[in-house]
């Protein structure tokens, strides 16, 4: 039994995601820290976005581990780095593009084979695991996203605006949503939970309410 959470960036897919694998004893796969792991390393070897020749071999190259709540790049404990502004930038432009997604949906349809899981992104539920047992698509106002993320990045110490943040979202979803491949987009069969005023617990216990 498999469960696809969907959404734009702050809907509160991961931190609902995590409880509902702990609950029901499924494994829990961030794909976003995954496109998040390669965009790192996109910068770390000044990749241009542009280059196939690059983008090729920065693939051929590329190990990514989730072991608990962390994720290895190439040997290396990334979980912190990937969460940068930096990599909040570029992340979108990384993940249109098509020798990229082909990778990780592949390692992604991987992992899923050989466990449940309970996994969340923007195209699990339409895309990677068409036919998941039950699928999601979580959303919340922009105001309510910009507001969670901008203090979830205060805490890890990083200094960005509440207008900074609010900015950086919304350019990702828009690029998410307007992207020729697997873009953000509900599934047809996707149950629709707006969180926008809502406490985990809530959201928690409507998703565990359909849920056998
Ligand atoms: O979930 P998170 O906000 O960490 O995802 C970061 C970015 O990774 C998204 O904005 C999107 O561009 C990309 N992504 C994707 N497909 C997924 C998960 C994430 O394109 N399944």
């Amino acid at each position: 039994m498999s469960i696809t959470i969907d959404g734009p960036a702050g809907a509160g897919k991961s931190t609902i995601a995590k409880i509902i694998a702990k609950v029901k004893k499924l494994t829990y796969i961030d794909t976003g820290a995954m496109y998040r792991a390669v965009t790192l390393k996109f910068i770390q070897n000044f990749v241009d976005t542009k280059d196939a020749q690059q983008i090729e071999a920065l693939l051929a190259d590329i190990r990514i581990e989730l072991i608990g709540d962390d994720i290895y790049l190439n040997g290396t404990n990334v979980t912190e780095e990937i969460r940068s502004p930096e990599v909040n930038q570029l992340v979108s432009e990384v993940a249109k593009l098509s020798p990229v997604r082909k990778k990780m949906v592949e390692f992604q349809r991987t992992i899923a084979a050989a466990q449940n899981v309970v996994m969340d992104g923007r195209d699990i539920g339409t895309f990677v695991l068409p036919d998941a047992a039950y699928k999601f698509f979580l959303t919340a106002s922009i105001d309510e996203r910009a507001r969670r993320r901008f203090e979830e990045q205060r805490r890890k110490g990083f200094t960005t605006s509440l207008e900074d943040v609010k900015s950086e979202i919304s350019n990702r979803d828009r690029i998410d949503t307007e992207r020729e491949l697997a873009p953000l987009i509900q599934a047809e069969d996707a149950i629709l939970i707006d969180t926008t005023g809502l406490s985990i617990e809530k959201v928690v216990d409507k998703i565990l309410s359909y849920i056998q």
